[in-house]
């Protein structure tokens, strides 16, 4: 028995006030969800809590922590079935609570985005954790929920409509809307400042594999969008989508953990749509040189600082209220099976996707994680959304997150239809 089902450390991040908020509006002890805010300071906690609505009028208990204070970890851990945590970087600040979750049997949700921090906690956790009962979900925010579930569902009605998966499955970004955080942005930074640092970092992440267990039997070579280019599923351009560099990663470990269940030569990439015609060419080619001036100038120490200093958006500051509830997404997965029987599906969320969006998509998923005997009697490890909710966070994600997951077209392939 633990006194909370969900406990979010981190509640004065940027993305944590906003889940806070989220569940302040939602649930509270009455919908039987039992949830507390924990963080290392106890006044901005507190002036947190008295800007809350309150949906029965109860206040939250609040809990302090600190990474650097084990003890009050493991206390806090003990507390919890499920901890959500938005204490980032991760690569900084992530470890000691990932250890005393696993020590503490507790599972674990988080919105990483850092891969070279994933596979560090894998290689370093990943017997640990199989040996306790903690389930420790990463990348449960933007990156990866819409990408990773949208390739389990498209494979799903694959399966319905061809009796087999989709072999190359392409995800285009077709309309988007929002902004980053100061928290976002530092975690972005300190993945530059670790591939400076440590030269054969780069080359341990290009492989599209990397978050695979060992056994995965994958090796077939992965498409990779590194500049604009004519596309032919969308008949649009289309430029570097940056969240590919995470999400490509999940998905695959997803489909090794599912056990090759998208079979062991399945491809994956990620696209952003620019637009038509010389307009979506030029937007296409901005993005392509944005997206490589930003990467080159932060890992240019002086150049960094002048970007901190003046430009980028510091730890605890993010996209306004209105900006995150005018937000969107709208992504589309472009599905084809050996026989050429090709699908699409849509995935769409109605607020800004890196805050309004992902605060709602991890908060359904650390509750549903904690609700669930299904999901509590899996056994313990390190898993991707896929592998761990498999469907069951299709129905929370439409009713209360706003995400929407749907069939757009799909056609069989001409040779099987004249053979039947
Ligand atoms: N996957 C996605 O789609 C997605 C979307 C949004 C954000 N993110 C990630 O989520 C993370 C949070 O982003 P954000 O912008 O909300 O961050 P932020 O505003 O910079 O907040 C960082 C949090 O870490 C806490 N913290 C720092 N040191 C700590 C310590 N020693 N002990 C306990 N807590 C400590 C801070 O507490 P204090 O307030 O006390 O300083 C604060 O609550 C980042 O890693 C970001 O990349 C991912």
């Amino acid at each position: 028995m633990r006194d909370f089902d969900v406990i979010v450390f981190g509640a004065t991040s940027f993305v944590g006030q906003i889940i806070a908020r989220y569940l302040a509006t939602h649930y509270s002890h009455q919908d039987n969800v039992k949830w507390a805010l924990a963080g290392r300071n106890q006044d901005k906690l507190q002036n947190i809590v008295k800007a809350l609505p309150s949906k029965h009028n109860t206040k939250p208990s609040l809990i302090i922590a600190d990474v650097n204070d084990n003890a009050s970890l493991i206390a806090l851990c003990k507390r919890a079935k499920v901890v959500l945590s938005t204490v980032g970087p991760y690569a900084q600040f992530g470890e000691p609570v990932v250890r005393a979750c696993i020590e503490c049997d507790t599972s674990y949700v988080d919105l990483t985005g850092e891969p070279q921090w994933i596979k560090a906690m894998l290689d370093l956790y990943s017997k640990a954790a199989s040996e306790s009962q903690a389930k420790l979900v990463n990348s449960c925010g933007f990156d990866s929920i819409p990408s990773d579930l949208g390739v389990y569902f498209l494979q799903q009605q694959s399966q319905l409509r061809f009796n087999k998966p989709c072999t190359n499955v392409a995800m285009r970004v077709r309309r988007i809307r929002g902004g980053a955080s100061g928290g976002t942005i530092a975690s972005m930074l300190q993945l530059v400042e670790e591939m400076g640092r440590d030269k054969s970092l780069r080359k341990k992440l290009a492989n599209p594999y990397v978050l695979c267990p060992n056994n995965h039997r994958m090796s077939v070579r992965q498409p990779n969008i590194k500049k604009a280019c004519f596309d032919d599923h969308t008949q649009r351009w289309i430029a570097p989508f940056i969240m590919a560099a995470i999400n490509t990663r999940i998905v695959h470990r997803s489909n090794a953990l599912l056990g090759n269940a998208y079979t062991d030569h399945f491809t994956y990439e990620e696209a952003l749509v620019t637009g038509k015609d010389t307009k979506g060419a030029m937007t296409g080619w901005m993005t392509t040189f944005g997206l490589g001036g930003f990467m080159v100038a932060a890992s240019v120490k002086p150049l960094r600082g002048l970007m901190e200093k003046y430009w980028l958006p510091k730890p605890g500051e993010g996209p306004s209220e209105k900006a995150q509830q005018e937000g969107f997404f709208d992504i589309y997965f472009y599905g084809k099976t050996d026989e050429g029987d090709t699908l699409t599906v849509r995935v769409t969320g109605d607020k800004d996707p890196g805050y309004g969006s992902t605060a709602q998509m991890i908060a359904e998923a650390a509750i549903k994680l904690a609700k669930s005997e299904k999901l509590q009697a899996l056994p313990g490890g390190f898993y991707t959304p896929a592998s761990c909710f498999k469907d069951a966070l299709f129905g929370p994600l439409q009713e209360h997150a706003g995400l929407t997951f749907e069939e757009v077209t799909h056609t069989v392939a001409k040779t099987k239809v004249k053979s039947t």
